[in-house]
């Protein structure tokens, strides 16, 4: 994956505001929306429902790259369908049928991605992985923006980014909390080609500045890794 896709998080923004918060990201050439979906009980937050997504969906044609952090995902993946969901991620830890919910997911029209916490191993997924569009591997514990990237997922992607060469796989690699500025390198060299920021997007002065920064990085890491590989 050569591009990388930068999807700002509608997490930090100002919830009063969304469709101010999707012209700043179509302004800042950002290329997904993130839209975090919390269910209160996956995760100790709420954000909000497919209503949100739909009424977002008619003010912008960027692409809506959704994570739900819910209990019984199952219930909820058609009305995200319906709302115009491109991409549509569950947790591999909050269901049993985590194959028949990715089939279930692409039978609707939608890309399937999986999710994993920063405790989960990737053995956890492997035998899913011919089956998805989008690996997202969570680098902080979700349920908050502003958190601090755990580093030791960022290994955990890297050797997810092996077993994608070793088994000539083509889902992408998301990473998803605590990437900003400080890291873009890092995380670009752990093997990563979609980075969601959320804080770094909504918090910068120039967001429009911020999704170069990240594209720099990128191109950088990604060289770098390419010449070490
Ligand atoms: C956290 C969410 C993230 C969050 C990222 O559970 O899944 O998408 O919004 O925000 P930052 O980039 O501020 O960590
Ligand atoms: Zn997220």
């Amino acid at each position: 994956m050569e591009e990388l896709i930068v999807a700002p998080s509608l997490l930090s923004a100002d919830f009063a505001d969304m469709a101010g918060a999707l012209a700043l990201m179509e302004r800042s050439k950002a290329d997904w929306v993130h839209l975090d979906v919390m269910d209160g009980r996956f995760v100790p937050n709420l954000t909000f429902g497919p209503k949100m997504a739909a009424d977002l969906r008619r003010r912008t044609k960027m692409p809506f790259d959704v994570h739900l952090m819910t209990v019984e995902p199952e219930s909820l993946v058609e009305p995200f369908a319906k709302a115009g969901a491109n991409f549509l991620t569950f947790h591999v830890e909050a269901t049993v049928h985590a194959h028949r919910l990715v089939e279930r997911i692409r039978s609707l029209g939608v890309r399937p991605g999986i999710s994993i916490v920063p405790s989960t191993p990737l053995s956890a997924i492997e035998e899913l992985l011919p089956f998805v569009d989008l690996v997202l591997v969570m680098t902080v514990d979700p349920g908050f923006g502003g958190q601090s990237l755990i580093p030791s997922c960022l290994e955990k992607t890297a050797r997810l980014f092996e077993e994608r060469r070793r088994r000539a796989l083509s889902f992408r690699i998301s990473l998803d909390g605590g990437v900003n500025r400080t890291n873009y390198g890092e995380c670009a060299r752990s093997g990563a080609d979609i980075f969601v920021i959320g804080s770094a997007f909504f918090s910068a002065e120039k967001p429009e500045k911020e999704v170069l920064a990240a594209r720099e990085a990128f191109a950088l890491g990604h060289a770098d890794k390419s010449r070490r590989d």
